[in-house]
């Protein structure tokens, strides 16, 4: 999304954050994964003309980036991210200062390195007047990608760029579901608090992987298979058989070890307050976990129930829970 400031010629350019429904880890190896997008949690970059050379300012990380010494393979990703943007639509480092927010917390699996370097792109082509693509916009996020986790399957960026639900099989067009299946369904989101870089998790499953291929094959079997199930249940509007693909994916992601105790706690008392399902969402280890409820009202109920069980932060649908204090019949579902 871009945003223009007549009187302040600035321009800003925003992305939204993400979950993954169903088949995070087995998808980097070529299994199917549906996410979903979180467009009230965003990331957003404001550029405006300056008279020094381009800088990024990353206030919420405390980041002062002189964008201009670094080169185009640089492995800052604030500066990756806007060089490969100019790079992209042939422009040179304006003199002008980018200044990124976000909402998205940071190592919480919700896709904030990948909105940030969204948003940023949009910022830069908005600036020059050049119609990004939702497709360049997530090839180029693609590229920070890499610097964080070696070698992700590219679902976070194409979930966040598309700013649509999506099925997505690596190295192949992904598959745009409708947006009614994140707007519709009562999902409850909930935050360990516990901040743990991808790159842990997915770099130990490749280490396993490496050591036992036959049972870590198996179990990415075992996903794909849940995530079919799972996307035929949301054709259906089955949201039972949906949780039971949920509780059965989260097995399997304990028996892949990225798991936590927290997580699974979170799991076990949103299976406690009644939700259809739950698991880990992303790479784990820490970060969120999803609970499907029956219902919005349910939804309700859930909310309060994982904050009584520790969450940090609950997230129903459309709006962010912060504090338990936080009257819950404001929420929109
Ligand atoms: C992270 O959101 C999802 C993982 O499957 C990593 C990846 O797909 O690159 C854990």
């Amino acid at each position: 999304m871009i945003a223009m400031d007549k009187q302040a010629e600035a321009i800003e350019g925003s992305a939204c954050a993400k979950v993954i429904l169903c088949g995070e880890h087995a998808v980097v190896y070529g299994r199917p994964a549906i996410a979903l997008p979180l467009p009230m949690l965003r990331a957003r970059a404001r550029i405006e003309p300056s008279h020094y050379a381009f800088t990024i300012f990353a206030p919420d990380v405390g980041a002062v980036v002189s964008a201009w010494r670094h080169t185009r393979r640089t492995r800052d990703p604030l500066a990756r991210a806007a060089l490969a943007a100019l790079d992209l639509i042939g422009q040179k480092p304006p003199r002008a200062t980018l200044i990124v927010t976000s909402d998205i917390p940071v190592g919480a699996n919700l896709g904030s390195g990948a909105a940030v370097s969204v948003a940023i792109g949009r910022a830069i082509a908005a600036y020059f007047g050049y119609p990004l693509s939702a497709e360049e916009a997530s090839q180029l996020a693609y590229e920070v990608e890499e610097i964080h986790h070696g070698s992700p399957s590219g679902i976070d960026n194409t979930v966040i760029a598309h700013e649509r639900p999506v099925w997505f099989v690596r190295g192949r067009p992904p598959e745009l579901l409708d947006s009614a299946i994140g707007d519709t369904l009562p999902l409850v989101i909930a935050d360990t608090g516990i901040t743990t870089p991808t790159r842990i998790p997915v770099g130990d499953v490749r280490a396993a992987w490496e050591r036992e291929p036959e049972r870590m094959e198996r179990c990415f079997d075992a996903i794909a298979a849940l995530v079919r199930s799972s996307r035929e249940a949301l054709e259906r509007g089955d949201l039972e058989g949906l949780g039971r693909a949920m509780d059965a994916n989260h097995a399997l992601l304990q028996q892949l070890d990225v798991s936590c105790p927290e997580l699974d706690a979170l799991c076990a008392a949103a299976r406690a307050a009644g939700a259809l399902g739950a698991k880990m969402s992303g790479g784990g280890r820490g970060g969120n976990m999803i609970a499907l409820a029956r219902d919005a009202a349910h939804a309700v109920a859930l909310c309060a129930a994982l904050r009584e069980a520790g969450a940090k932060r609950v997230i129903c649908r459309a709006r962010t829970v912060t504090t338990g204090d936080q009257p819950l019949p404001d929420l929109q579902i």
